[in-house]
């Protein structure tokens, strides 16, 4: 008989030989600076733990005295049992944090662009959409049902040229804030402004912009300041926030509107009271103070420069995401193989999470590296690049 599921292998072996298989690396301690991998401390240069939060005493703290007080489930969606206070104190917090009149948060920043997405537009309408969205926008837009029409990266001149041609419908201009495999910044004043005078809505996906970017890393509408113009942020906890959890943020309509319609959040249960209570406290630990910020800024900054000064294409990044380019995927394996026999964990990303031929290491700076940790990647990096003659 027929095995109906052949092609898994098929795929698998196909995956493996041309180097885009995805060795997937258990990790045996909290997240930092360094980790355990396999009995060994590697240094973590893979994480987006950007202000070192995920493994805060702080949040520890928060997490227990939540699951004290409230325990660990919250036994429900939100809309029919599982709104606790924490729930909407959280809602609250992140408005203040963002400056807008209203928030909602959801179980993830990939939840997050499938509820708002979908709830803004249906089967007549469009969206317009950075060539290099993130996957959850790319899968909240095909949920949606609405026409899907892509403009250059990060191109103004050609989101115009897309939003000329569409005349039917509600119209949502998408794009990530920070682009997650590049570190580039969306030019959001620009896009902003075009979107507006075609009469489009504007989302923007703030996941690796908050914690990063604006006054105490309130994220790229804060660095723009462009409060007010924006109809949708969504973000993640996931990131800089050091937790896990996504968010809506805008006009209180809005946040109304997805209580009523956004499918995540009516089908889907609630955040945990420990992953409300912690992200609670991490958002109050960045609210007291921009030190962290700063501090991963530095860090960035420090590590680039080493990293070009060595001879690295490292992209047109403008923020602590660190794409060392390597063209292919097996450049970027092997790269990454000897970089972790060396004591650095730093994973290869390959199609399809870029273009082919574009494949890169991904190095994320945090908060959490010291300056001798730096020395120590760009020493790793410096001597497995020169061994496989990537620099001279
Ligand atoms: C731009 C962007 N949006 C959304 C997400 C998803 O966030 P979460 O991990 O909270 O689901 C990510 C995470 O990789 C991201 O980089």
């Amino acid at each position: 008989m027929p095995d109906s599921l052949n092609f898994i292998d098929e795929i698998l072996h196909d995956l493996k030989s041309s180097g885009l298989y995805n060795d997937i690396k258990v990790i045996e301690s909290a997240q930092g600076a360094w980790v355990v991998i396999g009995g060994q401390k590697k240094l973590n240069l893979c994480s987006n733990n950007y202000l070192n939060l995920a493994n805060d005493p702080r949040l520890r703290q928060a997490a227990m005295d939540a699951i004290s007080e409230f325990g660990v489930g919250p036994a429900a969606v939100r809309s029919i049992a599982g709104t606790m206070s924490l729930h909407a104190g959280l809602d609250k917090q992140v408005a203040e944090f963002k400056r807008v009149e209203a928030a909602l948060t959801l179980q993830s920043g990939f939840m997050a662009n499938l509820a708002v997405i979908a709830a803004l537009v249906g089967k007549d309408d469009t969206i317009v959409s950075d060539e290099l969205n993130h996957a959850s926008i790319i899968d909240g837009a095909r949920l949606s049902r609405a026409e899907i029409k892509v403009y250059k990266h990060n191109d103004p001149d050609s989101l115009e040229s897309v939003l000329k041609g569409v005349n039917t419908g509600r119209v949502l201009v998408i794009t990530d804030g920070v682009f997650s495999m590049d570190g580039d910044i969306a030019k959001l004043p620009q896009i902003v402004a075009i979107a507006k005078r075609y009469g489009a809505m504007t989302m923007v996906d703030d996941a690796h912009g908050e914690g990063v970017l604006g006054e105490n890393g309130r994220g790229i509408v804060d660095h723009f300041h462009l409060h007010g113009q924006v109809d949708v942020e969504v973000g993640t906890f996931s990131k800089a926030i050091g937790t896990i959890g996504g968010f809506a943020a805008g006009s209180a309509r809005l946040i109304e509107y997805l209580k009523q319609r956004a499918r995540p959040f009516l089908f889907s249960s609630a955040l945990t009271p420990p992953d409300v209570a912690a992200t609670a406290k991490a958002i109050e630990i960045l609210t007291a103070s921009g030190e962290p910020v700063e501090r991963l800024w530095g860090n960035a900054r420090y590590f680039k420069t080493g990293m070009s000064s060595l001879g690295f294409d490292i992209g047109k990044s403008e923020t602590p995401i660190t794409p060392v380019m390597l063209g292919e995927a097996e450049v970027a394996g092997e790269m990454s193989r000897r970089l972790f026999q060396r004591g650095v964990f730093a994973t290869k990303i390959g199609f399809p999470t870029v273009a082919k031929g574009k494949a890169r290491i991904r190095a994320m700076i945090s908060a959490s590296h010291t300056r001798d940790d730096l020395d120590f990647a760009l020493e790793a990096f410096a001597a497995v690049a020169k061994e496989m003659g990537v620099i001279q």
